[in-house]
């Protein structure tokens, strides 16, 4: 077991810091977010045979058949384009005692071509009768219908051929409002006096409007729609627009209430919410009505965000040139949720925290997690609903961009956060984790069958979208950049695109041809590492630049792919500043740098804003780490560098020992987020050394020791007045490595602070709870685990209690560990949203890593049926997790061929996870290959530093 390799990125409403929890033993690939069709193919040679690599690159690259057999034959369908809806009506009468609902549905529908039947998408719902109104007036005429269950659409046959012309299709139905958090779905929770209470509200991205109402459900269909929902006079009732009539039942005990139209949009933005609500409310300048919405007791927690987001909306309407064009945006905290937040046009929905906050008690990561998230939907409400991809292929154009519009959001309106370091750790660091494995995919990705969506939901549609947007608005300038963007919003408006359709804006605002730049990054997957060598001429620097593709195993790239790669350089004289630029357009060129003394350093990506890594040449690493050491480079700089580094590491075209020594030049860094890279390093070598022997693992947690314990010192562990907001995440993030470390004082004093927590009330700092909680699991035994239960159990608040649960799955205690899964998943005291943080602490032990594999095998029926099948990102994960620590090419092939065997996945099911079950057993196979590549340099190192 090697620790946590972190293939499958916890999306960031999840996250706590991924350092706090795993570092020591996790190999960090990070982030690797749900994955795609891939193949499981056979990969049973030895693991270093260099063939064996090839083999697994073209079978993996070429996605071939699963577990040897061929894929099964079903042929995907989208609707036929012979007919598209215009408007829609739709009332729904949802009871939330029954868990049921019924529903009468009016589409209108301009038929295009001549045809005989019409075909929409419909799934889970008894559609009890279905009739057409082909001339209004006339009165409805029912019809027959077939339906395919595969592909969830329903045929209706038409009486007879009908000619060009607008009908009505009329659907009268009944659907369930079911616990999977998708479609029209209930949440539970306990109100003040314990009682349980449902609410109703929906999810309906990628492909669930059709779980409430029948629908073309394809992003390209956009149409108006009016919503009536009838429900119990006491609940309230939301949807995409305002109210415009609320009307009493007869009986008196339910009220109908009207929405306003919507603009033209796509199905999967419709949205409506039911059930006992409060919230609290401001106005944008703008005049737009903004609301937050929680069950009771918790709209005081919504008030950062409302305060936030009624700014963000002024702020996109600016940015954008664009006024949001709906009266009224609510935000509502719903208690189920499966994803981090949804951006419905006008109800924007959240987990809970990913919305509210408490002031004392949220930590700052998690409060600017709550900022980007919420700037997040919000730049969705131009980037998405306003302007919508044509299809699923192009989702980055939605989620890229909504993911830099966070950053930018943030960067300018929460300077406390310092968001844009933390964007070099969370997004461009973990999409090139993902991006570096062979089962990757391009961020433009081919997709087929819907089925297969939830997985692309990953680092490299979010992160890698994200980095990538960022380097071209470097390159082009922001004011460019925007330019573009807004020529691109204003003409797409109320329709959809293509990627090539922001190409042609971005072109048209820069008067370059950004197609030509940018298509290599979109239509390729992977990224490209830079080698360079320089010689001085005179007064000028000769840089000898050459790429290839970054493979985080270090061999060879099956397709030879080439980007276009901006350049950037600054030198020792004026580490801030950009000295030169240049367009890298050939595998490889040379370029002149003038005015570079001799001696003076030279380095490429100032600022760390290309999507690449560099690989140094000796000479020049050597000549910068004086002004590492110093901090006269920037700190981005400081982490590109270390954090390349340490990606190289997996390669072997780094050692261990070469980190160690640029880790130690580091001793007067002051940065969270550089420490962080550091840290990271560090756990590579603590997780080999394990693997080792007791002897070597003692040895490497002196060395960390004497590497930590002077900044550790420092630090301390209170806060200090007037510190900025990442002191106390470092002082977190180097008293829990000097703690995992095995250093006795700086255990104790966490054990301290806990128990004074506990006995006097003592408050622990937010940002150092997790750090607390995570040592007291890892060393307290029974006595702690009980503690941390308690503190679960009774805490009101979501984010100690993720907290509590993240440290317990530490435990190295296996009877605690199962005690903990049985009680998070037998016995459903953890929200099936929240299961998979119970596999988020098990890497950090053999024993937990073996308990949480074979967990998964032994339940991996209850796992599909709970989560709801194998396309649920929640399955995806706790798949990943469960594997992703193992570091053996045993385990990599016993992880294989379970999924192969497995009586409980079918054919399909197989398909839909062969890009995560890829993706795992590659990351187990790099673990493997850092310990080989390292074993007698980590025996030397550790023979070296007079321990
Ligand atoms: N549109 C997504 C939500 C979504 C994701 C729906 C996957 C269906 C499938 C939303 O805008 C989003 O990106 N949410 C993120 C949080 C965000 C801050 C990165 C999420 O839920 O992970
Ligand atoms: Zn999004």
């Amino acid at each position: 077991m090697l620790g946590r390799l972190a293939i499958r990125q916890i999306p960031r409403y999840y996250t706590v810091s991924s350092r706090l929890i795993n570092n020591s033993h996790q190999l960090s690939l990070r982030n690797v977010p749900a994955i795609r069709r891939l193949a499981l193919v056979g990969l049973r040679r030895p693991f270093h045979s260099s063939a064996n690599l090839l083999h697994r690159t073209a079978s993996a690259e070429h996605g071939m058949a699963t577990c040897g057999n061929p894929a099964p034959a079903f042929k995907f369908e989208r609707l036929p384009t012979n007919a598209e809806p215009t408007h829609y009506d739709v009332r729904l009468s949802p009871c939330l005692n029954q868990f049921s609902f019924e529903g009468l549905a009016t589409v209108d529908v301009t038929i295009k071509e001549a045809t005989d039947v019409l075909k929409v998408h419909a799934q889970s719902l008894l559609i009890q009768s279905v009739s057409l109104v082909a001339n209004s007036g006339d009165a409805p005429k029912k019809l027959d219908t077939t339906y395919d269950d595969k592909l969830n659409i329903l045929s209706i046959k038409l009486p007879s051929v009908l000619q060009p012309q607008r009908v009505q299709l009329i659907f009268k139905f009944i659907g369930e409002l079911n616990d999977k958090m998708r479609g029209f779905y209930r949440s539970q929770y306990k109100d003040k006096d314990g009682s349980e209470k449902f609410l109703a509200s929906t999810q309906f991205e990628s492909t669930y409007a059709r779980l409430a109402f029948p629908c073309f459900d394809e992003p390209i269909y956009k149409a108006t729609f009016d919503v009536t929902l009838e429900v119990d006079s006491h609940l309230t009732a939301l949807s995409n627009m305002n109210v415009i009539s609320e009307t009493p039942t007869t009986d008196g005990k339910r009220k109908v209430v009207k929405f306003a139209t919507t603009p033209k949009m796509s199905s999967y933005l419709v949205a409506f919410a039911v059930g006992e609500l409060e919230y609290i409310s401001t106005k944008t300048n703008s005049g737009v009505e903004m609301r937050v919405y929680t069950v009771p007791g918790k709209k005081e927690q919504g008030q950062y965000s409302l305060d936030l987001s009624a700014k963000c909306i002024d702020w996109y309407n600016e940015w954008f040139d664009i006024p949001y064009p709906l009266p009224k945006c609510d935000l509502i905290a719903i208690p189920d949720f499966s994803m981090g937040a949804m951006e419905n046009w006008g109800l924007v929905t959240y987990r809970e925290i990913a919305l509210l906050v408490d002031p004392g008690v949220t930590s700052t990561r998690q409060k600017s997690r709550v900022a980007l998230v919420v700037a997040h939907e919000l730049a969705h409400l131009w980037f998405g609903n306003l302007v919508t991809m044509k299809w699923w292929t192009d989702l980055w154009l939605k989620e890229g961009f909504a993911s830099f519009m966070e950053y930018m959001f943030v960067g300018a309106n929460c300077p406390e956060f310092k968001i844009w370091l933390h964007f070099l750790n969370d997004e461009l660091a973990s999409g090139m984790g993902l991006d570096g494995l062979r089962n990757s995919h391009p961020i433009e990705v081919e997709i087929d069958n819907p089925n297969e969506l939830d997985e692309i939901y990953d680092s490299i549609t979010y992160a890698k979208s994200n980095s990538v947007n960022r380097m071209l608005c470097y390159y082009l300038s922001e004011p460019v950049f925007q330019k573009g963007l807004r020529i691109y919003l204003k003409k797409f408006q109320y329709s959809n695109a293509v990627t090539q359709d922001l190409w042609s804006a971005l072109s048209e605002a820069s008067g370059q041809n950004v197609n030509e730049l940018m298509s290599g990054w979109t239509q390729q997957m992977g990224f490209p590492v830079l080698n360079v060598s320089q010689r001085q001429d005179g007064n000028n620097r000769v840089l000898t630049v050459e790429q290839r593709r970054f493979i985080s195993d270090g061999g060879e790239d099956p397709k030879n792919s080439l980007w276009q790669v901006p350049i950037t350089v600054s030198v020792g004289s004026a580490p801030s500043d950009v000295k030169a630029r240049f367009l890298l357009k050939e595998k490889q060129q040379e370029f002149v740098v003038e005015g570079v003394a001799p001696g003076e350093w030279v380095k490429l990506n100032s600022g760390t804003t290309g999507f690449y890594r560099v690989e140094y040449s000796d000479e020049m690493l050597t000549a910068m780490l004086p002004d590492i050491a110093s901090r006269k480079m920037p700190v981005l700089d400081r982490f590109g560098l270390i954090n390349d580094l340490s990606a190289l590491l997996n390669t072997g075209r780094v050692s261990i020992a070469q980190f160690v020594q640029v880790a130690a030049s580091s001793a007067n860094e002051d940065e969270y987020v550089v420490w962080g890279a550091i840290d990271e390093g560090m756990s590579k070598l603590l997780a080999c050394s394990r693997e080792m022997s007791e002897e070597t693992l003692k040895s490497a947690k002196q060395l960390i020791v004497k590497m930590f314990e002077k900044t550790g010192a420092e630090l301390g562990f209170a806060e200090q007045s007037g510190e900025d907001s990442q002191k106390m995440m470092l002082r977190a993030l180097v008293q829990a490595r000097l703690a995992r470390a095995g250093h006795q004082p700086t255990i104790d004093k966490f054990n301290q602070m806990f128990t004074d927590f506990l006995e006097k009330g003592t408050p622990i700092h937010p940002d150092i709870r997790l750090a607390t909680f995570g040592v007291v699991a890892r060393s307290t035994g029974k006595e702690g685990f009980d503690k941390l239960m308690n503190l679960r159990e009774t805490t009101t608040f979501q984010e100690i209690e993720r907290q509590a649960m993240i440290a317990m799955s530490q435990t190295p205690e296996q009877p605690l560990l199962a005690q903990l899964f049985e009680y998070g998943f037998e016995k459903n005291k953890v929200r099936p949203q929240d299961q998979l943080y119970l596999f988020l602490g098990t890497g950090s032990t053999h024993m937990g890593q073996q308990y949480a594999w074979q967990y998964f095998c032994e339940h991996i029926k209850e796992f599909l049926e709970k989560y709801g099948g194998a396309n649920s990102s929640l399955f995806q994960r706790c798949l990943k997790f469960a594997g992703e620590s193992f570091g053996n090419e045993k385990r990599a092939v016993e992880f294989q061929d379970f999924f192969c065997n497995c009586k409980d996945l079918t054919d399909t099911d197989r398909q839909t996870l062969a890009r995560p079950i890829g993706q795992t057993v590659e990351a187990i196979r790099l673990n493997a290959r850092l310990l080989e590549a390292n074993r007698s340099i980590i025996e030397n190192l550790l023979k070296q530093s007079n321990l």
